[in-house]
């Protein structure tokens, strides 16, 4: 009895002219009187793996009426096909229902719209686009922590419950064991030193603050992990909960930063060409006419710098109407940041140095007072893909922001602690990893790169 291989490996060829055991679901079916084909898919690749059956096979009938989806265990001889587009194919000796599936089955045949493939969650790793970014997605996270290993940084694994608010925008999940019906009270007020941390804890927005700690001792450090923001924005690039990659280095300013940040996306641009062809080729056909010339350009550009102001001005001058004003001081919308990147850049754009107001309270304070040394890295149809900057390392000023932007220092006592003893200039960003898959694949909705989608009333499965 042959040992099972997967269908990708088949359809390199591996076994040809023996027998081999796949197994896999069908994804589609065509009987006749003389012979039955049989697509067969197991997630290992693209490609389906094409089954002949012939009447000779004792359960023939039995074949004939495998519905699509069906699990099913197929040994035979893998040949080369006669038919034109597929190499090989396998003619069955033994087909063996191992999951039956019926006409009830969702995923027949046609065309399904994303948004209903969004309402069958559960089931849409089985399509064709689904199967294809789920690759895809994983083999970037492979790719991720390559990059970082091959340049010495250290990965380390920050909490998911924590009690700071990083980026300081009120926007945590609640974490409390306390009855809500009923929650301990002083003083009118929900008493959280009661709560299971003796405190108000929530849900992590971003590991950066916990991740300079470790910069501070191991130099390169980067986090990859969830993070979750109740932010009540219905939009197809935000998600309640998604995954973050957070790199951190001590010794390093804002144009290290940037450095780092062109190394690292080209690094992913090249490797979701290099690897992943047939998924790539899939989404360039069917979902992004233009994508593969388009992440071929980023994987070969010099990522173009802009100053904040100078990104202003050149919104003021559009001659195209935008929904949202822009004025010095205001944060930069997508659309505005769609139109830098795509209209006035052409590619991957760093905006630097935007005014203190709207950014967050770790960022480091320019010698103008006005501005802070963060970074956005834009990139066309998403818009911000990166956020980052360098970071106040000095004591005074870090606690002069945190008063000003209205920052409790109490609760921040390590973090400044951190400039206390040792503090370096050291630099950092966070790349949304779903948006970096809308990016490499063309994929227009965060809904469709993350396997089971939190948004606002939606958590189902
Ligand atoms: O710009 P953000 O908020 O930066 C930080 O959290 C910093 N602490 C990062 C750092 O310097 N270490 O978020 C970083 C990136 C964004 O550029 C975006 O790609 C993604 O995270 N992001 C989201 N992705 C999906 N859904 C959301 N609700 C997101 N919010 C941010
Ligand atoms: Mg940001």
């Amino acid at each position: 009895m042959s040992a099972r291989i997967r269908i990708r490996s088949a359809l390199a060829g591996e076994g040809l002219g023996n027998e081999i055991m796949i197994k896999g679901w069908v994804r589609t079916i065509r009987a006749g009187k003389e012979v039955a084909f049989l697509a067969l898919n197991d997630g290992s690749c693209f490609a389906n793996l094409q089954v002949v059956a012939e009447p000779r096979l004792a359960n023939f009938a039995d074949i004939c009426a495998i519905g699509t989806g069906a699990a099913v265990a197929v040994r035979g001889i893998l040949v080369e096909s006669p038919a034109s587009g597929q190499r090989y194919e396998i003619h069955a000796e033994e087909v063996e229902v191992i999951g039956a599936a019926d006409e009830s089955y969702p995923l027949q045949k046609k065309r399904h719209t994303f948004e209903y493939l969004r309402s069958i969650a559960h089931l849409r790793p089985r399509s064709n686009t689904f199967g294809a970014v789920f690759r895809v997605r994983s083999s970037v996270a492979q790719a991720v922590h390559r990059f970082f290993a091959e340049r010495g940084f250290l990965y380390v694994h920050t909490p998911i419950i924590t009690t700071s608010d990083c980026e300081g925008a009120g926007e945590m999940f609640r974490v409390t064991t306390l009855d809500p019906a009923a929650p301990p009270l002083l003083e009118g007020e929900v008493d959280f030193s009661r709560d299971f941390f003796a405190a108000q804890a929530g849900l992590t927005v971003s590991g950066q603050l916990e991740g300079e700690l470790f910069a501070q001792a191991f130099s390169d450090i980067y986090t990859f992990g969830p993070t979750f923001r109740a932010e009540n924005s219905n939009t197809p690039r935000h998600a309640a909960e998604f995954w973050m990659i957070e790199p951190e280095m001590a010794f390093a300013d804002l144009m290290a930063d940037a450095a780092l940040a062109e190394e690292f996306f080209r690094y992913l641009c090249r490797h979701v060409l290099d690897a992943c062809g047939e998924d790539m080729a899939f989404f360039n056909d069917h979902i992004d006419k233009g994508l593969i010339a388009r992440v071929e350009q980023v994987a070969n550009s010099s990522f173009a710098i802009m100053e904040y102001g100078e990104a202003i001005e050149r919104l003021t001058k559009a001659t195209v109407k935008f929904e949202y004003p822009v004025e010095w001081g205001l944060d930069l919308q997508t659309e505005h940041e769609r139109y830098l990147t795509e209209q006035v850049v052409g590619g991957p754009v760093f905006v630097i140095n935007y005014p203190k107001y709207i950014k967050a309270f770790y960022m480091r304070m320019n010698d103008d007072d006005k501005t802070v040394a963060a970074m956005d890295l834009l990139v066309p149809k998403v818009g911000e893909i990166i956020g980052g900057s360098q970071r106040e390392e000095r004591l005074h000023v870090l606690e002069g922001r945190m008063a000003e932007v209205g920052v409790n220092p109490e609760g921040l006592w390590w973090y400044l602690d951190s400039r206390r003893w040792g503090s370096t200039p050291h630099a950092g960003f966070g790349l949304g990893f779903e948006r970096l898959i809308m990016n490499l694949t063309g994929m227009e909705n965060i809904r469709d790169v993350i396997p089971f989608p939190r948004t606002p009333r939606h958590a189902e499965f």
